[in-house]
């Protein structure tokens, strides 16, 4: 067996899906020339090319893809195989319905879109597993074929499968996890409700009940449909490691909600992801160094491949807008700085026909007419010269922590608030950091703690005692940690934490949660006693309900920054005066008490320190907004512990409120923005010793402090930067300008030799 761990490019590998066999022969021969005109380099064959590859059932055919892999490799480009299990093809669905998915409500979901398989599919599982090993065996060696792309976007459309063999497969999985009956209903709390059961016979997945399920339950449903479908992932792996070294990814999109990619990206060589970010959303940019950054993390700070995004527009959106000019080179840019050693796009070439027609691709319905193709040519000329950055890593000191059970957990809780949208608090704080200028690695929480300055801890909902004392580890050798509401509050089961939430992060944050104020924002009209009843506006003659004062309507809870250097901090970012700092927290709020005193009366004076605890108070809730029972009360603590400091926010706290801690913890943890005093729309990313500058404004600024060689443009700075509107520059210092981290080996290179 050929031994293959590295990628074979000498540069920044660009390209796209390719569908050769959705276009006839001429168009092939076209593309080869153009694919060299762009400095495409590798391209995804066969993503959906089941059908193709096995027309009748354990018939192959795939000499039609030798032909074309063998002529690509010929033109210098290389192939990222696909295995094309994402689409069965019609005969599965003919000869065996039972391989088709069913929704909660119980319909079968029909062939003729595309992902239309169960995960616990038997038939459908040994399918693609031998299409994958046929390949393996045909095409594992080929020069050409640099790495396996498994299946496509697991879960993207299908994540969840009610049917019978499904339910058969969840039994089966429940029995494996807890041996006993007892102990499911020990775990489930089924002595709720009288939902206890006799036996796994009995069990059956979530599906549509006459109210509110078992949060239990539900949480475990959704393990066992990531489960499922690593399952097939893993299934496919095995196919191909019996053939082929070469490595293996499948395509990740960015947080995913359904699937836990902290686990999966264990399982694979190569981290890829998949970011359609909106360029009509100001916060486009925020997106792809959220994304890039997680993506980062998830390979433990390897290099990672931007495996598809657009060079325009999508299609799905209700409106979707273009990148616009520049953008699709900027972004690329910033995903190269944040770790990404591959840009490729989906697709190649745009469709003429199928769902997907008006969707951008790299050759667009118009050829090389339109604005399009001169920006593919000038991306695939500006990769071509980031070779020197390939393989380094994008170093950071704040770590933001991921944890995908403790989103399901907070999906799957019912109230005291339910309108939790996916992984907020870490996108929340995660964005905090970046629009300050700081590097920021989002990891989850088995991560190696070792070298970051300051951890974020936003609302990791499921204790975990291991993340507790690696984290009062963290802070004892000098670490900065901020904690935020709604963490530590449920066991793995979805059990209540007892006696104040926090449970084992108590000792470190001097804190503890004993109330949960989740009532502001407007009232719903939507719980059953009020259904149908619209609430009146006040007026004089609601005599009684005028004297009621609730914090229904308030979406905000008002909050005092009483700590002087935080204060100072707010005042700093935002110009504001002494009094009135524009800092308020969310709807949610907190009641803290201290951690071992169920007696103790916060102060309510000016930045208190708790005589018993050793907390600082730094911000306290008014009676502002939704505050009028929360007023004086403690809404961000820090327990120091020698030059460490745990904080505790008990609230959604705003953008200026998170920008004004970050920027304190900062001070205290000394680390430093990436670059300092960067004008607006500017960002700054280190990735080994290159500096990259990334001006997301729409006004031309000149960047102090830029000394080096201009690799993309080949000019040599001394000391300024002008970078006109959303253009980047990749900078490599002279000899004579100060350098950091070495480069490390290049993407391929940490995998495994076989
Ligand atoms: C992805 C998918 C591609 C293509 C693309 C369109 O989800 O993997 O095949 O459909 O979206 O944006």
């Amino acid at each position: 067996m050929a031994s293959a761990t590295i990628l074979p490019l000498d540069s920044v590998a660009y390209g796209g899906d390719y569908n050769p066999e959705q276009w006839d022969a001429e168009t092939f021969e076209r593309d080869l020339e153009l694919m060299r005109a762009a400095g495409v380099n590798l391209v995804s064959l066969g993503i959906f090319s089941w059908a193709s590859l096995e027309p009748t059932e354990g018939t192959y055919d795939l000499d039609w893809l030798a032909a074309i892999i063998d002529r690509l490799h010929a033109a210098g480009i290389s192939v990222d195989l696909a295995t094309g299990t994402a689409s069965p093809p019609v005969w599965m669905a003919r000869r065996y319905p039972q391989s088709l998915p069913v929704t909660r409500e119980g319909v079968r979901l029909e062939f003729g879109s595309r992902q239309q398989y169960s995960p616990s599919s038997s038939v459908y599982r040994r399918a693609s597993a031998a299409l994958a090993g046929v390949l393996a065996q045909r095409f594992g060696d080929h020069p050409g074929v640099v790495m396996w792309h498994v299946n496509n976007e697991y879960g993207c459309h299908v994540s969840e499968c009610f049917g019978e063999e499904s339910r058969a497969a969840f039994r089966s999985w429940l029995q494996d996890r807890y041996q006993t009956i007892e102990a499911l209903n020990e775990a489930w709390g089924t002595a709720f409700w009288s939902q206890r059961y006799a036996d796994f016979a009995e069990v059956e997945p979530p599906a549509t009940m006459p109210t509110l399920h078992n949060p239990s339950q539900l949480l475990d449903w959704r393990r066992f449909n990531n489960h499922q479908l690593l399952g097939c992932l893993l299934g496919e792996i095995e196919s191909i490691r019996a053939h082929s070294d070469r490595p293996i990814t499948t395509n990740f999109m960015g947080a995913f909600p359904p699937l836990d990619y902290v686990q999966w990206a264990q399982h694979l060589d190569i981290v890829s992801d998949d970011h359609y970010p909106d360029p009509a959303r100001p916060s486009g940019a925020w997106d792809v160094a959220w994304q890039s950054d997680l993506m980062r993390g998830l390979g433990d700070g390897r290099p990672f491949l931007l495996m598809e995004q657009t060079t325009d527009a999508v299609q799905w959106r209700t409106r979707n807008s273009p990148k616009r000019p520049g953008q699709y080179e900027l972004w690329s840019l910033q995903r190269v700085a944040h770790g990404a050693d591959g840009i490729l796009q989906f697709q190649w070439r745009q469709s003429r026909r199928g769902a997907e027609t008006f969707h951008g691709g790299m050759v667009p319905h118009a050829g090389r007419a339109g604005r399009t193709w001169p920006a593919v040519v000038g991306l695939g000329e500006t990769l071509g010269r980031l070779g020197p950055v390939v393989g380094a890593r994008t170093e950071a000191q704040v770590a933001v922590l991921v944890d995908c059970q403790s989103n399901w957990a907070l999906q799957a809780a019912i109230g005291p608030a339910s309108e939790e949208t996916d992984f907020a608090g870490a996108k929340a704080w995660h964005r905090t950091w970046w629009e300050l200028g700081y590097a920021v690695d989002v990891v989850g929480t088995a991560a190696d703690l070792t070298g970051y300055r300051v951890v974020v801890v936003p609302q990791i909902f499921i204790e975990d005692a291991e993340l507790a004392r690696r984290l009062t580890e963290f802070v004892a050798g000098g670490g900065q940690v901020i904690v935020t509401a709604r963490s530590f509050v449920v066991d793995p089961t979805m059990a209540a934490v007892l006696g104040g939430y926090l449970g084992s992060l108590r000792e470190l944050l001097g804190v503890r949660v004993t109330d949960v104020v989740a009532a502001t924002g407007t009232p719903a009209n939507d719980g059953e006693n009020v259904a149908g009843y619209v609430e009146e506006p006040l007026t004089p003659v609601h005599r009684i309900s005028t004297a009621v004062r609730t914090p229904g309507g308030c979406d905000v809870t008002g909050v005092d920054v009483v700590d002087e250097d935080l204060a100072r901090a707010v005042r700093d970012l935002t110009g504001a005066a002494e009094d009135g700092l524009p800092v308020a927290g969310g709807r949610w709020a907190e009641v803290l008490a201290p951690a071992g005193d169920p007696a103790y009366d916060y102060d309510s004076g000016a930045a208190a320190r708790s005589r018993e605890t050793g907390v600082d108070v730094l911000a306290r809730f008014t009676a502002e907004g939704g505050g009028a029972d929360l007023a004086g009360l403690p809404a961000i603590t820090r327990a120091s512990h020698g030059s460490g400091s745990a904080y505790y926010v008990a609230t959604d706290l705003d953008p200026v409120g998170r920008a004004g801690l970050a920027t304190l913890v900062a001070q205290r943890g000394a680390v430093a923005p990436v670059l300092a005093d960067l004008p607006e729309g500017v960002e700054a990313q280190r990735r080994g010793e290159h500096l990259f500058v990334l001006n997301h404004g729409d006004e031309q600024v000149v960047v102090p402090g830029v000394t080096g060689l201009d690799l993309t443009t080949g000019e040599h700075l001394d000391g300024e930067l002008t970078l006109p509107a959303r253009t980047a520059r990749v900078v490599e210092p002279t000899p004579a300008s100060p350098t950091s981290e070495p480069a490390s080996a290049p993407l391929t290179s940490a995998l495994p030799s076989r």
